[in-house]
């Protein structure tokens, strides 16, 4: 360890930890993922009983020549998750996963939250291409409709009280965006309990492919939960009301891991299928839990997009890795099974229940008139060499005593501090280094994987991403181009755990 990175994070009263020291601190307790496994007081519901639901599609309230205009509510609700039991939770429209969003490419789409919960919010478009005062920005919070006591960061952002509108221009290419709660500090626990949802861009070149649609064209929010006997969610925050005190038990300060896998909110559920193409848009909305996904019987996972929407020409996959905050649009294949037949979709990284995420059943024959195109979109590339730097992003653990932080170049998020500064249409390199997994998060527009450790990308890295998956004392370098929107935005890591044990940095663009 180098003593002046020491003697600065002395001074913070932190202590950073080398990769190499952290073996003997690490407890891996669900290969794959970093993070510790809450298990559930509830009996674990039979897997494949529940139809997987659909979420609902919001209408516009009203539209005019500039743009479709949307409300959502965000309130308490109780929701049948495990079957026979009420779940209460944080919900965006009573609802989980919330409402799905469709905008058209190019059509300003202005949503209005409201806050009816007992907490501030904050709700980030992940993906979207959108101006700083709509992003979602940590400290600028809706505080609750029904009033806040606590100052706590409501001090620090642009803050407004029971409603706030967020503005998406959606002048971005069709693709899978999620919207997410993203409060300082308690990201984790309100996810956790409900707030996330699908917002979909949709464009002319996406229509005209002859991809499946309609019924066949499916959205999958995996996340993992764990369940108290009641049904209520089990999460181990030190504020089990989220009012003040941010974070969870020392235990989880890896990351909180459930035990109950659900899709669409859903505990493994089974979705009943033709014997045809079905394009399916997975995103991992977990906290911390990582996925190698696989059909058995096997079957292709053609991947046709990525987080940032089509690629230039498919990518078959035998298996896939899906890290928190990623999506991934595919397209399998049914018909080449026989009515009848059953596939479950497998988590590789686990054993047990966990290793089970949904099923697929065959149940009838059909015609079927799509095809996965040789070549679905072009990419214009974000040249590497055209980059005026390369600006190191290194996220590792730290601990005060017996609390654990996590860092960012040895620093802790400070809302009101960026941490680098860059020119709207210059390229650079971001150099992202990890002691631990960690999917790396970049707010405003999406990246190009350059490298590996310095070699090829890896077989998940094609296309645009806005979010990747790095692993132990790993290094990826990716080329960044921000346009359009000068403003403070966010790079961070999406295990929501150490999001909130401050592992998030913000830079300005200018
Ligand atoms: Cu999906 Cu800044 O987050
Ligand atoms: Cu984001
Ligand atoms: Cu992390």
């Amino acid at each position: 360890m180098n003593l002046s990175r020491r003697g600065f994070l002395g001074a913070l009263g932190l202590t950073a930890l080398g990769a190499s020291s952290l073996g003997a601190l690490v407890l891996p307790s669900s290969a794959g993922s970093t993070g510790q496994l809450l298990r559930s007081a509830a009996r674990p519901p039979e897997p494949f009983a529940v139809p997987l639901p659909i979420p609902p599609v919001t209408e516009p309230v009203r539209a005019d020549a500039t743009g479709d205009y949307y409300r959502i509510v965000q309130r308490k609700a109780e929701v049948e998750i495990l079957p026979g039991l009420r779940t209460p939770m944080l919900t965006y429209d009573g609802v989980f996963p919330g409402p799905t969003v469709i905008s058209r490419r190019g059509r300003r789409t202005v949503v209005r939250h409201r806050n009816e919960l007992p907490v501030p919010t904050a709700v980030h478009l992940h993906g979207g291409h959108t101006p700083a005062d709509s992003d979602g920005y940590p400290t600028d919070l809706v505080l609750p409709a029904g009033g806040w006591d606590h100052t706590g960061h409501a001090r620090h952002g642009d803050v407004e009280r029971g409603v706030r509108q967020y503005v998406y221009p959606c002048d971005q290419r069709a693709a899978t965006l999620w919207y997410h709660d993203h409060r300082m500090d308690f990201t984790g626990p309100q996810v956790y309990r409900g707030l996330a949802g699908f917002h979909l861009v949709t464009d002319e070149e996406d229509d005209a492919l002859p991809l499946p649609t309609g019924e066949r064209d499916i959205p999958l929010m995996i996340v993992d939960r764990a369940f108290e006997e009641d049904g209520s969610l089990r999460y181990p925050s030190l504020d089990p009301d989220l009012r003040s005190v941010p974070g969870v038990e020392e235990d989880f300060a890896e990351g909180v891991l459930g035990d109950v896998i659900l899709v669409n909110g859903a505990p493994w559920p089974v979705l009943d299928v033709d014997a045809a193409r079905y394009r399916l848009r997975v995103l991992n909305a977990s906290n911390a839990r990582r996925y190698l996904l696989r059909l058995e019987p096997a079957a292709d996972l053609i991947q046709v997009g990525s987080d940032g929407g089509l690629l230039e020409r498919p990518v078959r996959h035998g298996e896939l890795l899906v890290a928190p905050g990623e999506r991934f649009d595919l397209v399998v294949d049914f018909s080449r099974f026989r009515p009848g037949t059953e596939l479950t979709l497998h988590n590789g990284l686990d054993t047990g229940r966990t290793a089970d995420v949904m099923r697929f059943r065959v149940v009838r024959r059909a015609t079927d008139d799509t095809e996965v195109p040789a070549v679905l979109s072009s990419i214009e590339r974000v040249d590497p060499a055209q980059a005026v730097r390369t600006r190191q992003w290194r996220f590792a653990r730290a601990h005060t005593g017996d609390h654990h932080a996590w860092l960012i170049n040895d620093a802790p998020f400070a809302a009101d501090r960026a941490d680098g500064e860059v020119a709207l249409g210059e390229v650079e390199i971001w150099r992202f280094t990890s002691d631990l997994h960690h999917p790396v998060h970049v707010h405003l527009d999406p990246f190009q994987v350059v490298s590996r450790r310095g070699k090829e990308p890896g077989p998940y890295d094609a296309g645009w991403k806005d979010t990747i998956d790095i692993g132990p004392a790993d290094y990826v370098d990716v080329a960044v181009r921000f346009t359009d929107y000068p403003g403070r935005y966010l790079v961070h890591c999406h295990n929501l755990e150490h999001e909130d044990m401050a592992l998030m940095a913000a830079f300005d663009v200018r």
